[in-house]
């Protein structure tokens, strides 16, 4: 990102307050913001809050003699690394797709030669409107990059696929586009997910909460980043992204082999809550109760530690990343894992909440360099800030 351009247009919806964050993530990322704002959009926001965050004079009208003296509209995106539409309305990708150009915004998405990424933002019905279905095709037919939106409740009170997402999310998105779209092709990806299962007997086990829903968002972003990926799955019901290995595991010891045979790899993001203890002596057959109303004893023994035995390992990827679910002291608890396990970013994430089995996470990547906590966010938004943060690793 560091020394890119970006040129934002911002349309007018109401999610068009979230490229005001999103202005300040690719600065702080090193990258340049010029905006260009739809009369929709100042609606909603005002040029002064965009020209204070982006530090760059605003852009409103195709008739303003003052920006045409100083900076036609064509020299406006043949300046830009990237076109970024943000939020992207129905109105204004109906007209992208049309090639209408009756404004700043479409004169300049029409003259552009430059990469399009759209991220659009609208109400559930629009977005499923079979017209904006058609205008989506047609702009991803002709190399548009079309994020697709987030599902949830609306600002207007519906629930569904339209929010935009989350400005974290859109800059995984501009990444990708900046790096070609792929900025971790040729990359092997390893990660575990979900719970492990140790079993008690045939029918009874030890578990966790873990969802997996986390570790198979990462898998997501990063396949999408071009990466090849393999994911070692313990139990849950979860569908395998599209264009991902997965291989299914119950216990942490069959974790264990599945990771040593995905070896080599580049990278490791070990997500999975693996159980840290397993019965001692599994029973063949089911215990039964013998009606004297004694419990059987339990007895524990320690289930290998995969991640510190992959940091050890002569096969180590270059990036290990390892997750640390804790209940209190989060950073702490992360930075003493980071050094017992050898790993070069612990992701401590608070558990103590809903986040196991839940649908946002709020977590701090701590490394040698320090802390990198992001806000608390969608899962899907945290695999996207992540595999941006390891993909500049290997840019
Ligand atoms: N991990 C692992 N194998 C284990 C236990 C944990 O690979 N047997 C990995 C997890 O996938 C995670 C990291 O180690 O990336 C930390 O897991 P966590 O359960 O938070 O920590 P523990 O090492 O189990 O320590 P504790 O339970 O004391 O917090």
């Amino acid at each position: 990102m560091l020394g890119k351009r970006i040129l934002l247009i911002i349309g007018g919806g109401i999610a068009a307050y979230k490229s005001c964050e999103l202005i300040r993530l690719i600065r702080k990322a090193g990258g340049e913001v010029t905006c260009v704002l739809t009369k929709g959009g100042a609606q909603f926001v005002t040029p002064m809050t965009l020209a204070a965050l982006s530090e760059n004079p605003v852009h409103t009208s195709l008739f303003d003699l003052k920006n045409e003296v100083e900076m036609g509209h064509i020299q406006l995106s043949r300046q830009a690394d990237l076109v970024v539409v943000c939020p992207a309305t129905a109105d204004l990708m109906a007209k992208m797709a049309c090639g209408i150009a009756d404004d700043l915004a479409t004169t300049l998405l029409l003259a552009t030669d430059k990469p399009v990424l759209a991220v659009p933002a609208m109400n559930v019905r629009m977005w499923q409107h079979e017209a904006t279905v058609a205008n989506v095709a047609t702009l991803r037919a002709r190399g548009v990059t079309v994020v697709d939106p987030d599902e949830g409740v609306m600002a207007c009170g519906e629930y569904g696929p339209g929010r935009l997402p989350e400005p974290e999310a859109v800059m995984g998105a501009i990444s990708a586009a900046l790096a070609g779209e792929k900025p971790l092709a040729g990359r092997h990806v390893l990660i575990t997910a979900g719970p492990t299962h140790e079993p008690i007997d045939p029918v009874r086990y030890i578990a966790n909460r873990s969802s997996g829903r986390q570790g198979f968002a990462i898998a997501q972003v990063a396949a999408q980043a071009g990466a090849s990926v393999t994911l070692i799955a313990g139990p849950v019901d979860l569908p395998t992204p599209y264009g991902v290995a997965r291989v299914n595991v119950e216990t942490a010891r069959e974790m264990a082999a599945a990771v040593e045979a995905a070896l080599p790899a580049d990278i490791a993001v070990m997500v999975a809550a693996v159980a840290d203890w397993r019965v001692a002596d599994a029973g063949a057959q089911k215990i039964k109760k013998d009606g004297s109303g004694t419990v059987p004893p339990l007895a524990l023994v320690e289930n290998p530690d995969i991640l510190a035995g992959l940091c050890a390992s002569p096969c180590r990827p270059r990036l290990v990343v390892g997750f640390a679910a804790e209940t209190q002291d989060v950073i702490g608890h992360a930075q003493a894992k980071l050094a017992r396990k050898g790993a070069d970013w612990i992701v401590g994430n608070d558990v103590s909440g809903d986040v196991m089995g839940g649908l946002r996470n709020s977590v701090h990547i701590v490394s040698a360099d320090g802390v990198d906590s992001l806000p608390d966010l969608p899962k899907e938004a945290v695999a996207a800030a992540l595999v941006e943060r390891i993909a500049r690793v290997f840019v």
